[in-house]
């Protein structure tokens, strides 16, 4: 059985993973495809047990390396119970952010450097990485509006998103290969589009 495809999407509040998420594993399934579909922190109940504590808990002020190691216990757990095992079986996996969103939210966002973040990933998930990462790009104001719920990090200022934004444009130019940036302020039909189109060529 070839190892299967592990897909991410990554990008501010409210940019469209989760929507363009679920219409990916739609057309990966009518095509005859096993789709395991998570999200990040969480996805095992170990990690989802992790995910109340970071997401929808009140603003604890861990400091930033505490937060980068809570999100690094939950990602093992999740790599290892679910997302290695998927790809062994030949499964497309497809995220709901990984560890891109680490490198902007406590790297960016909260001051973390990234070298540190790079020796704890190898640590924790050793080489794993995502065969592709989409960054859907928003304007933070344009996310922030469509984000509805307002759990933790919806609740930091609008320079913090900014930096989130500046720092996933910059993570993905230094990866092109892996990364594909897409426009999110298009409609959601023509952003599932490119998504399927980039899948596409990704799978032959
Ligand atoms: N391309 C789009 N244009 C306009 N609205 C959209 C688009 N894509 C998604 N939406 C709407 O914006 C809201 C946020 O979308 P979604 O939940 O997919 O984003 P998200 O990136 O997963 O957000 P979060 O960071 O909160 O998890 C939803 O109400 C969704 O219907
Ligand atoms: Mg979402």
């Amino acid at each position: 059985m070839p190892r299967g495809i592990f897909i991410t999407f990554e990008g501010g509040e409210g940019a469209g993973k989760t929507t363009q998420l679920r219409l990916l594993q739609e057309k990966l399934e009518k095509s005859g495809k096993t789709v395991v579909a998570t999200r990040e922190p969480g996805g095992t109940p170990g990690a989802e047990a992790l995910r109340k504590l970071l997401v929808n808990g009140d603003a604890y002020d861990w400091d930033a390396l505490t937060e980068t190691l809570l999100q690094f216990a939950a990602r093992r757990d999740h790599v290892q119970k679910l997302i290695e095992p998927a790809l062994v079986e030949g499964s497309a996996v497809l995220c709901d952010r990984f560890y891109d969103s680490t490198y902007a939210y406590q790297g960016c966002g909260q001051g973390m450097d990234a070298k540190a973040i790079d020796a704890i990933r190898k640590a924790v998930i050793g080489e794993l990485k995502p065969d592709i990462t989409f960054l859907l790009d928003l304007p933070v104001e344009e996310g922030l509006k469509r984000a509805q719920a307002q759990q933790r990090y919806e609740r930091l200022p609008p320079e913090f998103h900014e930096r989130l934004r500046q720092g996933f444009l910059t993570m993905a130019k230094a990866e092109p290969k892996r990364f594909v940036i897409i426009n999110a302020a298009q409609d959601a039909e023509k952003v599932a589009e490119e998504v399927w189109i980039a899948t596409q060529k990704r799978l032959k």
